[in-house]
Protein backbone atom coordinates (compact mmCIF):
# COMPACT_ATOMS: atom_id res chain seq x y z
CA UNK A 1 0.00 0.00 0.00
CA UNK A 2 1.29 3.53 -0.89
CA UNK A 3 1.28 5.83 1.42
CA UNK A 4 1.09 3.76 4.60
CA UNK A 5 3.69 4.85 7.10
CA UNK A 6 6.97 3.29 7.37
CA UNK A 7 9.05 3.98 10.74
CA UNK A 8 11.47 6.98 10.68
CA UNK A 9 14.93 4.48 10.66
CA UNK A 10 15.44 1.05 9.52
CA UNK A 11 16.38 -0.43 12.95
CA UNK A 12 13.16 1.03 13.95
CA UNK A 13 11.47 -1.77 13.91
CA UNK A 14 13.63 -3.63 15.81
CA UNK A 15 13.62 -1.51 18.75
CA UNK A 16 10.14 -1.49 18.62
CA UNK A 17 9.99 -5.91 18.46
CA UNK A 18 12.53 -5.44 21.12
CA UNK A 19 10.14 -2.80 23.28
CA UNK A 20 7.39 -4.92 22.64
CA UNK A 21 8.94 -8.11 23.75
CA UNK A 22 10.55 -7.34 26.50
CA UNK A 23 8.29 -6.74 29.24
CA UNK A 24 6.68 -8.32 32.62
CA UNK A 25 6.75 -11.22 30.58
CA UNK A 26 10.43 -11.32 31.16
CA UNK A 27 10.47 -9.50 34.26
CA UNK A 28 7.49 -10.80 36.24
CA UNK A 29 6.06 -13.84 34.76
CA UNK A 30 8.70 -15.92 33.13
CA UNK A 31 10.69 -16.06 36.72
CA UNK A 32 6.99 -17.23 38.48
CA UNK A 33 6.28 -19.71 36.43
CA UNK A 34 9.65 -21.12 35.97
CA UNK A 35 9.59 -21.07 39.67
CA UNK A 36 6.37 -22.93 39.93
CA UNK A 37 6.80 -25.14 37.39
CA UNK A 38 9.74 -26.92 39.08
CA UNK A 39 12.88 -24.74 37.41
CA UNK A 40 15.10 -26.10 34.70
CA UNK A 41 12.63 -28.55 32.72
CA UNK A 42 10.19 -25.73 31.89
CA UNK A 43 12.76 -23.49 30.57
CA UNK A 44 14.12 -26.51 28.26
CA UNK A 45 10.64 -26.73 26.73
CA UNK A 46 10.75 -22.64 26.87
CA UNK A 47 14.04 -22.45 25.13
CA UNK A 48 13.63 -25.26 22.53
CA UNK A 49 10.72 -23.40 21.69
CA UNK A 50 11.60 -20.08 21.27
CA UNK A 51 14.65 -21.47 19.03
CA UNK A 52 12.79 -23.62 16.67
CA UNK A 53 9.29 -22.46 16.35
CA UNK A 54 9.65 -18.91 17.57
CA UNK A 55 12.06 -17.06 15.82
CA UNK A 56 10.55 -19.48 12.20
CA UNK A 57 6.93 -17.66 13.14
CA UNK A 58 8.88 -14.40 14.34
CA UNK A 59 9.72 -14.22 10.63
CA UNK A 60 6.79 -14.95 9.37
CA UNK A 61 4.72 -12.81 11.08
CA UNK A 62 6.89 -9.91 10.35
CA UNK A 63 6.80 -10.91 6.70
CA UNK A 64 3.24 -10.74 6.81
CA UNK A 65 3.05 -7.20 7.90
CA UNK A 66 5.77 -6.01 5.89
CA UNK A 67 4.06 -7.72 2.23
CA UNK A 68 0.61 -5.87 3.11
CA UNK A 69 1.85 -3.06 4.80
CA UNK A 70 -1.13 -3.20 6.27
CA UNK A 71 -3.03 -3.60 10.22
CA UNK A 72 -3.27 -7.58 10.84
CA UNK A 73 -7.08 -8.05 9.88
CA UNK A 74 -6.98 -5.53 6.95
CA UNK A 75 -3.91 -7.43 6.06
CA UNK A 76 -4.80 -10.72 6.20
CA UNK A 77 -7.85 -9.89 4.17
CA UNK A 78 -5.72 -8.35 1.61
CA UNK A 79 -3.58 -11.61 1.55
CA UNK A 80 -6.31 -14.28 1.45
CA UNK A 81 -7.87 -11.88 -1.34
CA UNK A 82 -3.92 -11.89 -3.64
CA UNK A 83 -2.87 -15.05 -2.65
CA UNK A 84 -6.67 -16.77 -3.72
CA UNK A 85 -6.95 -18.57 0.12
CA UNK A 86 -9.96 -19.74 2.06
CA UNK A 87 -11.18 -16.55 4.00
CA UNK A 88 -10.70 -18.79 6.71
CA UNK A 89 -7.33 -17.53 6.96
CA UNK A 90 -8.01 -13.83 7.98
CA UNK A 91 -9.30 -15.21 11.30
CA UNK A 92 -5.20 -14.93 12.10
CA UNK A 93 -6.33 -11.05 11.95
CA UNK A 94 -8.97 -11.71 14.39
CA UNK A 95 -7.94 -13.81 16.68
CA UNK A 96 -4.86 -11.47 17.36
CA UNK A 97 -7.20 -8.92 18.12
CA UNK A 98 -9.00 -10.85 20.54
CA UNK A 99 -5.54 -11.82 22.28
CA UNK A 100 -4.34 -8.27 22.39
CA UNK A 101 -7.41 -7.32 24.00
CA UNK A 102 -7.50 -10.16 26.60
CA UNK A 103 -3.89 -9.47 27.24
CA UNK A 104 -4.03 -5.99 27.96
CA UNK A 105 -6.69 -6.34 30.20
CA UNK A 106 -4.08 -8.40 33.11
CA UNK A 107 -1.00 -7.00 31.75
CA UNK A 108 -2.35 -3.05 32.35
CA UNK A 109 -3.12 -4.34 35.81
CA UNK A 110 -0.25 -6.16 36.64
CA UNK A 111 1.66 -3.17 35.52
CA UNK A 112 -0.25 -1.36 38.20
CA UNK A 113 1.55 -3.18 40.72
CA UNK A 114 4.92 -2.17 39.50
CA UNK A 115 3.61 1.89 39.98
CA UNK A 116 2.62 1.26 43.47
CA UNK A 117 6.02 -0.11 44.29
CA UNK A 118 7.41 2.47 42.26
CA UNK A 119 6.10 4.61 44.99
CA UNK A 120 6.79 2.61 47.36
CA UNK A 121 10.64 2.61 46.76
CA UNK A 122 11.05 5.86 46.10
CA UNK A 123 9.03 7.65 49.20
CA UNK A 124 11.93 4.72 51.33
CA UNK A 125 8.35 3.25 53.23
CA UNK A 126 10.39 -0.42 52.56
CA UNK A 127 13.63 0.73 54.09
CA UNK A 128 15.03 -2.17 56.09
CA UNK A 129 12.11 -4.25 55.64
CA UNK A 130 11.91 -7.56 56.73
CA UNK A 131 10.33 -10.69 54.09
CA UNK A 132 7.54 -10.82 56.50
CA UNK A 133 6.77 -6.92 56.14
CA UNK A 134 7.09 -6.96 52.37
CA UNK A 135 4.80 -9.83 51.89
CA UNK A 136 2.12 -8.75 54.02
CA UNK A 137 2.14 -5.50 52.25
CA UNK A 138 1.99 -7.15 48.64
CA UNK A 139 -1.26 -8.84 50.04
CA UNK A 140 -2.58 -5.81 51.49
CA UNK A 141 -2.29 -4.38 47.80
CA UNK A 142 -4.02 -7.44 45.89
CA UNK A 143 -6.91 -7.13 48.67
CA UNK A 144 -7.65 -3.40 47.49
CA UNK A 145 -9.91 -3.53 44.82
CA UNK A 146 -9.87 0.44 44.56
CA UNK A 147 -5.63 0.68 44.83
CA UNK A 148 -5.53 -2.33 41.74
CA UNK A 149 -7.88 -0.45 39.64
CA UNK A 150 -6.42 3.30 40.18
CA UNK A 151 -3.04 1.98 39.49
CA UNK A 152 -4.15 -0.26 36.38
CA UNK A 153 -6.71 3.10 35.07
CA UNK A 154 -3.59 5.43 35.10
CA UNK A 155 -1.11 2.65 33.32
CA UNK A 156 -3.66 1.94 30.21
CA UNK A 157 -4.54 5.59 30.07
CA UNK A 158 -0.42 6.72 29.47
CA UNK A 159 -0.39 3.25 27.36
CA UNK A 160 -3.25 5.00 25.44
CA UNK A 161 -1.65 8.45 24.94
CA UNK A 162 0.83 7.70 23.56
CA UNK A 163 -0.46 5.39 21.03
CA UNK A 164 -2.47 8.09 20.16
CA UNK A 165 0.55 10.40 19.66
CA UNK A 166 0.85 7.98 16.83
CA UNK A 167 3.72 5.67 15.55
CA UNK A 168 6.89 8.38 15.11
CA UNK A 169 7.01 10.75 18.24
CA UNK A 170 7.95 9.66 21.46
CA UNK A 171 8.74 5.55 21.44
CA UNK A 172 12.01 5.69 19.58
CA UNK A 173 14.26 7.61 21.38
CA UNK A 174 12.54 6.91 24.75
CA UNK A 175 13.01 3.19 24.36
CA UNK A 176 16.77 4.06 23.18
CA UNK A 177 17.49 5.11 26.49
CA UNK A 178 15.38 2.72 28.70
CA UNK A 179 16.33 -0.66 27.14
CA UNK A 180 19.97 0.10 27.72
CA UNK A 181 19.39 1.49 31.05
CA UNK A 182 16.41 -1.80 32.26
CA UNK A 183 19.92 -4.28 31.32
CA UNK A 184 22.21 -2.11 33.39
CA UNK A 185 19.92 -2.32 36.73
CA UNK A 186 18.56 -5.93 35.81
CA UNK A 187 22.45 -6.52 36.17
CA UNK A 188 23.33 -4.72 39.36
CA UNK A 189 20.17 -6.67 40.76
CA UNK A 190 22.22 -9.80 40.04
CA UNK A 191 25.22 -8.82 41.14
CA UNK A 192 23.66 -8.34 44.49
CA UNK A 193 21.88 -11.47 44.26
CA UNK A 194 25.36 -12.79 43.44
CA UNK A 195 26.82 -11.62 46.65
CA UNK A 196 24.21 -11.68 49.18
CA UNK A 197 22.14 -14.58 47.74
CA UNK A 198 22.23 -17.95 46.91
CA UNK A 199 23.33 -17.80 43.10
CA UNK A 200 24.41 -21.37 43.41
CA UNK A 201 21.09 -22.57 44.00
CA UNK A 202 19.38 -20.24 41.53
CA UNK A 203 21.73 -21.48 38.55
CA UNK A 204 20.93 -25.40 39.96
CA UNK A 205 17.31 -24.99 40.10
CA UNK A 206 16.88 -23.05 36.74
CA UNK A 207 19.54 -24.87 34.75
CA UNK A 208 18.88 -28.27 35.66
CA UNK A 209 16.05 -30.49 33.84
CA UNK A 210 14.24 -33.40 34.43
CA UNK A 211 11.55 -33.60 31.79
CA UNK A 212 9.30 -35.94 34.17
CA UNK A 213 8.70 -32.51 36.73
CA UNK A 214 6.93 -31.08 33.83
CA UNK A 215 3.29 -31.40 34.20
CA UNK A 216 0.83 -31.15 30.92
CA UNK A 217 -0.37 -27.92 32.01
CA UNK A 218 3.23 -26.57 32.03
CA UNK A 219 3.89 -28.08 29.11
CA UNK A 220 1.39 -25.69 27.56
CA UNK A 221 2.58 -22.45 29.52
CA UNK A 222 5.87 -23.15 28.58
CA UNK A 223 5.27 -23.19 25.04
CA UNK A 224 2.62 -20.23 25.42
CA UNK A 225 5.51 -18.54 27.35
CA UNK A 226 7.46 -18.37 24.71
CA UNK A 227 4.94 -16.93 22.81
CA UNK A 228 4.04 -14.36 24.95
CA UNK A 229 7.43 -13.20 25.51
CA UNK A 230 8.04 -12.50 21.86
CA UNK A 231 4.65 -11.02 21.29
CA UNK A 232 3.72 -13.52 18.80
CA UNK A 233 0.73 -15.25 17.15
CA UNK A 234 -1.68 -12.02 17.78
CA UNK A 235 -0.49 -9.51 15.69
CA UNK A 236 1.35 -6.61 17.31
CA UNK A 237 4.50 -8.32 15.44
CA UNK A 238 2.24 -7.77 11.78
CA UNK A 239 1.35 -4.23 12.85
CA UNK A 240 4.67 -3.23 13.51
CA UNK A 241 5.77 -5.26 10.45
CA UNK A 242 3.92 -3.41 8.31
CA UNK A 243 6.09 -0.17 9.16
CA UNK A 244 8.96 -1.54 8.80
CA UNK A 245 11.77 -0.77 6.34
CA UNK A 246 12.04 -2.96 3.44
CA UNK A 247 16.03 -3.01 3.57
CA UNK A 248 15.95 -4.62 7.03
CA UNK A 249 17.06 -7.86 7.16
CA UNK A 250 14.38 -10.08 8.58
CA UNK A 251 16.48 -12.85 9.82
CA UNK A 252 18.66 -11.08 11.58
CA UNK A 253 16.36 -8.86 12.82
CA UNK A 254 14.36 -11.75 14.50
CA UNK A 255 17.34 -13.19 15.78
CA UNK A 256 18.43 -10.25 17.75
CA UNK A 257 14.74 -9.91 19.25
CA UNK A 258 14.81 -13.69 20.23
CA UNK A 259 18.08 -13.03 22.06
CA UNK A 260 17.94 -10.10 23.87
CA UNK A 261 14.59 -11.31 24.86
CA UNK A 262 16.12 -14.58 25.98
CA UNK A 263 18.95 -12.57 28.07
CA UNK A 264 16.78 -10.64 29.75
CA UNK A 265 14.27 -13.04 30.87
CA UNK A 266 17.36 -15.59 32.02
CA UNK A 267 19.23 -12.97 34.01
CA UNK A 268 15.93 -11.72 35.63
CA UNK A 269 15.31 -15.73 36.23
CA UNK A 270 19.04 -15.75 37.86
CA UNK A 271 18.79 -12.57 39.84
CA UNK A 272 15.04 -13.18 41.38
CA UNK A 273 16.03 -16.87 42.59
CA UNK A 274 19.54 -15.78 43.82
CA UNK A 275 17.40 -13.56 46.29
CA UNK A 276 14.61 -16.22 46.98
CA UNK A 277 17.23 -19.30 47.65
CA UNK A 278 18.89 -16.56 49.76
CA UNK A 279 16.47 -15.31 52.09
CA UNK A 280 14.64 -19.03 52.15
CA UNK A 281 11.44 -18.09 49.94
CA UNK A 282 9.34 -20.79 48.53
CA UNK A 283 10.05 -20.36 44.38
CA UNK A 284 6.53 -20.96 43.90
CA UNK A 285 4.41 -18.42 45.23
CA UNK A 286 3.10 -17.48 41.71
CA UNK A 287 2.16 -13.63 40.43
CA UNK A 288 3.83 -12.39 43.32
CA UNK A 289 7.24 -13.40 42.85
CA UNK A 290 8.58 -10.28 40.94
CA UNK A 291 6.97 -8.17 43.38
CA UNK A 292 8.00 -9.69 46.80
CA UNK A 293 11.60 -11.01 46.59
CA UNK A 294 13.41 -7.62 44.94
CA UNK A 295 11.73 -5.31 47.06
CA UNK A 296 13.30 -7.64 49.80
CA UNK A 297 16.95 -7.63 47.89
CA UNK A 298 16.04 -3.95 48.05
CA UNK A 299 15.43 -2.93 51.27
CA UNK A 300 18.82 -3.79 52.65
CA UNK A 301 21.05 -2.75 49.65
CA UNK A 302 22.90 0.58 49.81
CA UNK A 303 21.13 3.26 48.20
CA UNK A 304 18.48 0.57 47.80
CA UNK A 305 15.66 3.02 47.45
CA UNK A 306 16.73 4.69 44.89
CA UNK A 307 18.17 1.32 42.49
CA UNK A 308 14.81 -0.46 42.95
CA UNK A 309 12.81 3.05 42.38
CA UNK A 310 14.49 3.47 39.45
CA UNK A 311 14.40 -0.90 38.68
CA UNK A 312 10.56 -0.18 38.75
CA UNK A 313 10.45 2.51 36.68
CA UNK A 314 12.04 0.76 34.05
CA UNK A 315 9.69 -2.48 34.90
CA UNK A 316 6.67 0.20 34.07
CA UNK A 317 8.81 1.80 30.82
CA UNK A 318 9.14 -1.88 29.57
CA UNK A 319 5.47 -2.79 29.93
CA UNK A 320 4.69 0.48 28.21
CA UNK A 321 6.31 -0.36 25.35
CA UNK A 322 4.83 -3.68 25.17
CA UNK A 323 1.28 -2.23 25.88
CA UNK A 324 1.47 0.19 23.55
CA UNK A 325 2.17 -2.79 20.60
CA UNK A 326 -1.30 -4.50 21.93
CA UNK A 327 -2.87 -1.31 21.48
CA UNK A 328 -1.28 -0.49 17.74
CA UNK A 329 -2.76 -3.64 16.19
CA UNK A 330 -6.36 -2.87 16.90
CA UNK A 331 -6.41 0.84 16.82
CA UNK A 332 -4.95 0.78 13.34
CA UNK A 333 -7.77 -1.87 11.98
CA UNK A 334 -10.51 0.59 13.46
CA UNK A 335 -8.69 3.59 11.60
CA UNK A 336 -8.18 1.60 8.81
CA UNK A 337 -11.07 -0.04 8.44
CA UNK A 338 -13.99 2.51 9.51
CA UNK A 339 -11.73 6.00 8.71
CA UNK A 340 -11.49 6.63 12.14
CA UNK A 341 -9.08 9.06 13.97
CA UNK A 342 -6.66 7.58 15.97
CA UNK A 343 -6.96 9.39 19.53
CA UNK A 344 -10.96 7.59 18.57
CA UNK A 345 -9.40 3.86 17.51
CA UNK A 346 -7.14 4.31 20.38
CA UNK A 347 -10.49 5.06 23.07
CA UNK A 348 -12.57 2.36 21.68
CA UNK A 349 -10.33 -0.24 22.28
CA UNK A 350 -8.51 1.10 26.02
CA UNK A 351 -11.84 1.98 27.66
CA UNK A 352 -12.72 -1.95 26.23
CA UNK A 353 -9.75 -3.20 27.71
CA UNK A 354 -10.03 -1.18 30.49
CA UNK A 355 -13.43 -2.89 31.75
CA UNK A 356 -12.14 -6.50 30.96
CA UNK A 357 -9.30 -5.90 33.49
CA UNK A 358 -11.18 -5.30 36.43
CA UNK A 359 -12.22 -9.04 36.20
CA UNK A 360 -8.29 -8.92 36.86
CA UNK A 361 -8.87 -7.17 39.54
CA UNK A 362 -11.33 -8.75 41.32
CA UNK A 363 -9.93 -12.22 40.87
CA UNK A 364 -7.35 -11.14 43.57
CA UNK A 365 -9.66 -10.31 46.47
CA UNK A 366 -13.86 -10.27 46.55
CA UNK A 367 -13.70 -12.98 43.24
CA UNK A 368 -10.78 -14.49 44.30
CA UNK A 369 -13.10 -17.84 45.00
CA UNK A 370 -16.80 -19.28 44.47
CA UNK A 371 -17.38 -17.40 41.03
CA UNK A 372 -18.84 -18.85 37.73
CA UNK A 373 -15.55 -19.15 36.58
CA UNK A 374 -14.43 -21.50 39.31
CA UNK A 375 -17.27 -23.34 38.97
CA UNK A 376 -17.08 -24.03 35.53
CA UNK A 377 -13.10 -23.71 34.76
CA UNK A 378 -11.67 -24.34 38.23
CA UNK A 379 -10.16 -21.23 37.87
CA UNK A 380 -10.28 -17.05 39.23
CA UNK A 381 -11.25 -14.88 35.89
CA UNK A 382 -7.96 -13.81 36.00
CA UNK A 383 -6.44 -17.13 35.59
CA UNK A 384 -9.22 -18.20 32.91
CA UNK A 385 -8.27 -15.37 30.92
CA UNK A 386 -4.59 -16.22 30.92
CA UNK A 387 -5.19 -19.34 29.91
CA UNK A 388 -7.69 -18.32 26.98
CA UNK A 389 -4.40 -16.34 25.73
CA UNK A 390 -1.93 -19.39 26.34
CA UNK A 391 -4.16 -21.10 23.91
CA UNK A 392 -4.99 -18.38 21.28
CA UNK A 393 -1.28 -17.30 20.92
CA UNK A 394 -0.18 -20.63 20.10
CA UNK A 395 -3.01 -20.86 17.80
CA UNK A 396 -2.70 -17.55 16.16
CA UNK A 397 1.33 -18.21 16.00
CA UNK A 398 -0.11 -21.76 14.26
CA UNK A 399 -1.94 -20.35 11.59
CA UNK A 400 0.33 -17.63 10.88
CA UNK A 401 3.12 -20.23 9.79
CA UNK A 402 0.57 -22.37 8.34
CA UNK A 403 -0.12 -19.00 5.40
CA UNK A 404 3.44 -18.26 5.54
CA UNK A 405 4.70 -21.36 4.82
CA UNK A 406 2.29 -22.35 2.55
CA UNK A 407 0.02 -19.92 0.74
CA UNK A 408 3.26 -17.17 0.21
CA UNK A 409 5.04 -17.65 -2.71
CA UNK A 410 8.74 -18.99 -3.32
CA UNK A 411 9.89 -15.97 -5.24
CA UNK A 412 8.04 -13.21 -2.47
CA UNK A 413 9.62 -15.26 0.61
CA UNK A 414 12.82 -15.31 -0.82
CA UNK A 415 12.34 -11.25 -1.89
CA UNK A 416 11.17 -10.24 1.99
CA UNK A 417 13.71 -13.11 3.16
CA UNK A 418 16.54 -11.73 1.09
CA UNK A 419 18.91 -14.52 1.77
CA UNK A 420 19.77 -17.54 -0.42
CA UNK A 421 18.10 -20.73 -1.29
CA UNK A 422 19.28 -22.74 1.25
CA UNK A 423 18.08 -20.45 4.43
CA UNK A 424 14.63 -20.07 2.84
CA UNK A 425 14.41 -24.01 2.48
CA UNK A 426 15.64 -24.53 6.17
CA UNK A 427 12.94 -21.58 7.27
CA UNK A 428 10.51 -23.18 5.25
CA UNK A 429 11.09 -26.44 6.58
CA UNK A 430 10.81 -24.81 10.15
CA UNK A 431 7.08 -22.90 9.51
CA UNK A 432 5.98 -25.55 7.52
CA UNK A 433 6.53 -28.96 9.63
CA UNK A 434 8.56 -28.19 12.80
CA UNK A 435 6.36 -25.49 14.11
CA UNK A 436 2.75 -26.61 13.43
CA UNK A 437 3.77 -29.98 14.41
CA UNK A 438 5.49 -28.41 17.84
CA UNK A 439 2.46 -26.22 18.37
CA UNK A 440 -0.22 -29.46 17.54
CA UNK A 441 2.10 -31.68 19.54
CA UNK A 442 1.22 -29.08 22.54
CA UNK A 443 -2.24 -29.01 22.37
CA UNK A 444 -2.76 -32.40 22.03
CA UNK A 445 -0.85 -33.14 24.75
CA UNK A 446 -2.60 -31.41 26.94
CA UNK A 447 -5.94 -33.36 26.10
CA UNK A 448 -5.27 -36.45 28.05
CA UNK A 449 -7.61 -38.66 26.17
CA UNK A 450 -5.79 -38.55 23.02
CA UNK A 451 -2.38 -39.24 24.46
CA UNK A 452 -2.60 -42.58 22.68
CA UNK A 453 -3.29 -41.01 19.24
CA UNK A 454 -1.29 -38.29 19.24
CA UNK A 455 1.25 -39.06 15.55
CA UNK A 456 -1.53 -39.66 13.97
CA UNK A 457 -3.94 -36.95 15.14
CA UNK A 458 -0.95 -34.36 14.22
CA UNK A 459 -0.50 -36.10 11.28
CA UNK A 460 -3.84 -35.81 9.90
CA UNK A 461 -4.17 -32.30 10.96
CA UNK A 462 -1.48 -31.53 9.18
CA UNK A 463 -2.16 -32.99 6.16
CA UNK A 464 -5.74 -31.58 6.36
CA UNK A 465 -3.88 -28.34 6.46
CA UNK A 466 -1.35 -28.23 3.86
CA UNK A 467 -4.60 -29.50 1.71
CA UNK A 468 -6.70 -26.72 3.01
CA UNK A 469 -4.18 -24.45 1.61
CA UNK A 470 -3.04 -25.51 -1.72
CA UNK A 471 -6.99 -25.59 -2.70
CA UNK A 472 -6.24 -21.94 -3.01
CA UNK A 473 -6.68 -22.18 -6.81
CA UNK A 474 -4.02 -19.41 -7.98
CA UNK A 475 -4.98 -18.78 -11.55
CA UNK A 476 -2.24 -18.67 -14.11
CA UNK A 477 -1.76 -14.77 -14.22
N1 LIG B 1 5.97 -9.79 25.10
C1 LIG B 1 5.39 -9.05 26.17
C2 LIG B 1 6.14 -9.33 27.43
O1 LIG B 1 6.91 -10.24 27.49
C3 LIG B 1 3.95 -9.35 26.41
C4 LIG B 1 3.14 -9.52 25.19
C5 LIG B 1 2.52 -10.60 24.81
C6 LIG B 1 2.91 -8.64 24.22
N2 LIG B 1 1.93 -10.42 23.62
C7 LIG B 1 2.14 -9.24 23.26
C8 LIG B 1 3.31 -7.37 24.08
C9 LIG B 1 1.78 -8.60 22.15
C10 LIG B 1 2.92 -6.74 22.98
C11 LIG B 1 2.18 -7.33 22.02
O2 LIG B 1 5.93 -8.68 28.41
Amino acid sequence: MSGHNVWTHKGTFLLAAVGSAVGLGNLWRFPYLAGENGGGAFILVYALTIFAVGIPILIAETMLGRTSRQSPIMGMRHLTKTHKTSRVWESIGWLGAVSAFLILSFYSVIAGWALHYTWLMLTGELVGADAQTIGDGFNALLASPGLMTLYHTLFIAASALIVAMGIHKGIESGLRIMMPALFAILIVVLIYGVINGDVGAAAGFLFTFNLGDLSLEGWLQAMGQSFFTLSLGMGAIMAYGAYMSSEASLTRTAIAVAFVDTAVAMVAGLAIFSIVFGAGLETSQGPGLMFVTLPLAFADMPFGALVGGVFFILVLGAAISSSISLIEPVAAFLVERFDMTRPQAVTIMVVAAWAMGLLTVVSFNIWAEGTIFHTLFGRSAFDFIELLTNIFMPLGGLMIALFAGWALTQSEVMKELGTNKTWFMVWRFLVRFVGPAAVSFVFLRTIPYVEGYVIPTLGALIIVGAFALSQRMRKPT
